[in-house]
C-alpha cells in the first residue's frame, strides 16, 4: 500500500471522514493490504458499539409487483417474464409468527412499489402485527410514497424505513432509471422518512453500469451527510431479462472494502451483509461482517414464492440465506466468533418509548 492509503485510511479512522477527492483515491488506490488494514480497523470500531452481536432480521416479500422500470431490476414492470404474487395479510402473519418462534424481533416487510398496498391496508396491517408482537420493530422496504403515507404507517407502528439511494448522483441516477423517476424526489423521501421519527436507511449498488470511482465517493459524502441508522449496499447483478442483463457483476472486494468505510464513517450504523454479498461470493456474509457489518437479514418469505422476488439472477434464499434455518446461520457466524442474538437491534441512542 502507498503512503497516500495509508494516511487516508489513518485519517479516516481519526476523523471518521474524508474529502470527496479523498474517497475516490482511496477507492482507486484499493489494495489487498488496504483492504485488509480498513477491515481491521472496522472491526475494532463495531466491536467497540455493538460487541460481536449479530442482528437478524426478518425479510417478508410481500409484492413482486412494482409500477417503476428501473433498468437493473428483475421485478421492473417491463420485464413480462417476471412471475407475480402478492401476499395476504394471514400469510405475512404467519411469516411473522414462523420467524418469532425463530427468534426474530424485527420483520422487514419489502416489495415493489405495488398500488395495491395502499395506506388503508397497510395501516391495518401493521397494527394487527403490532398487535400480535408488541416487543417488535417493523420495517418497512415498499420504496417512494408520500409525506402522509409515510406520516400514516409511522402512526400505525412501523419503526423503520429502508429506501436505498441507488446513486447520490444525478446523471448515473438518470442512467439507471427511466425518466418518469426523479433523484430528487427520491433525496426528499429520505429526508421525509427522517423528519417523520423513523430509522432511516439509504444505500446503493456497488458496480452498477456506468459506476465511477468519482461516483462512489459522492455516495460515501452522501452517506456522511444523511447520517442513516442503516446502510444497505450489495454488488449489482445482472438479470437476464431487464436492459443490465449483459453487464458484469459488481465487484465482491470492493464491495467489502466499502463495508468498512462506511463502518468508520458511521461508527454506530446498522450495517448487513447484504444477500447479493452471499450470492456472488459463498463466503460473503461471513466476510461482510469480518469488515464491519453487524445484521444480516434471512429470508422469510413463503418458500414457494422466493423464486419469483428474482431482483437479479441467483438470488440466494436458501440454507443460511434462509429464516428456518437461523441455527446454520449462527453456526457460521461462530465460526468466525460472532453469534446471533435476539432482540430488536435499534440504531445506538434511539429509545423504543412507542408503547
Ligand atoms: N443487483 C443488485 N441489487 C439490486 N437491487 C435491485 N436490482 C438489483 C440488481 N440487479 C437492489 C436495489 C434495491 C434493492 C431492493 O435491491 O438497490 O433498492
Amino acid at each position: 500500500m502507498t503512503r497516500d492509503i495509508r494516511d487516508l485510511i489513518d485519517e479516516l479512522t481519526a476523523t471518521g471522514s474524508l474529502e470527496e477527492a479523498a474517497f475516490a483515491r482511496l477507492i482507486t488506490g484499493r489494495t489487498p493490504e488496504a483492504a485488509a488494514l480498513l477491515g481491521e480497523r472496522a472491526a475494532a470500531v463495531r466491536d467497540r458499539i455493538f460487541g460481536r452481536a449479530v442482528y437478524i432480521r426478518g425479510l417478508i416479500e410481500v409484492s413482486s409487483y412494482c409500477r417503476n422500470d428501473c433498468l437493473y431490476c428483475g421485478i421492473r414492470r417491463g420485464n413480462s417474464s417476471a412471475g407475480r404474487y402478492r401476499l395476504s395479510d394471514e400469510e405475512i402473519l404467519d411469516r411473522c409468527r414462523i420467524g418469532y418462534e425463530g427468534g426474530f424481533r424485527t420483520f422487514v416487510l419489502q416489495g415493489g412499489e405495488d398500488p395495491f398496498f395502499t395506506d388503508e391496508r397497510l395501516v391495518s396491517l401493521i397494527q394487527r402485527l403490532k398487535a400480535a408482537y408488541p416487543d417488535v420493530a417493523v420495517t418497512l422496504s415498499l420504496g417512494e410514497r408520500s409525506f402522509e403515507s409515510y406520516k400514516a404507517l409511522f402512526e400505525a407502528g412501523a419503526d423503520r424505513y429502508l429506501l436505498r439511494h441507488e446513486t447520490a448522483d444525478r446523471g448515473h441516477y438518470a442512467a439507471l432509471h427511466p425518466k418518469e423517476m426523479s433523484f430528487d424526489h427520491r433525496i426528499q423521501c429520505l429526508r421525509d422518512l427522517k423528519a417523520i421519527g423513523y430509522q432511516v436507511g439509504c444505500g446503493f449498488m456497488v458496480g452498477s453500469p456506468g459506476q465511477t470511482a468519482e461516483h462512489i465517493a459522492k455516495d460515501l459524502t452522501f452517506i456522511k451527510t444523511f447520517r442513516p441508522h442503516m446502510c444497505g449496499i450489495g454488488p449489482f447483478i445482472p438479470h437476464r431479462d431487464t436492459p443490465f442483463g449483459d453487464r458484469p457483476a459488481g465487484g465482491f472486494e470492493l464491495t467489502v472494502y466499502l463495508l468498512s468505510i462506511i463502518r468508520l464513517m458511521l461508527p454506530e450504523v446498522l450495517l448487513p451483509a447484504t444477500t447479493a454479498l452471499a450470492t456472488i461470493d459463498p463466503r460473503g456474509r461471513e466476510r461482510g461482517i469480518e469488515a464491519g457489518a453487524n445484521v444480516v437479514m434471512p429470508n422469510l418469505t413463503p418458500e414457494e414464492k422466493r423464486p419469483l422476488y428474482s431482483l437479479y439472477n441467483g438470488k440466494v434464499s436458501a440454507g443460511a440465506e434462509s429464516a428456518e434455518q437461523v441455527a446454520e446461520l449462527d453456526r457460521r457466524l461462530r465460526a468466525i466468533g460472532h453469534h446471533i442474538v435476539t432482540d430488536r437491534g435499534d440504531a445506538p441512542g434511539i429509545k423504543y418509548e412507542r408503547g
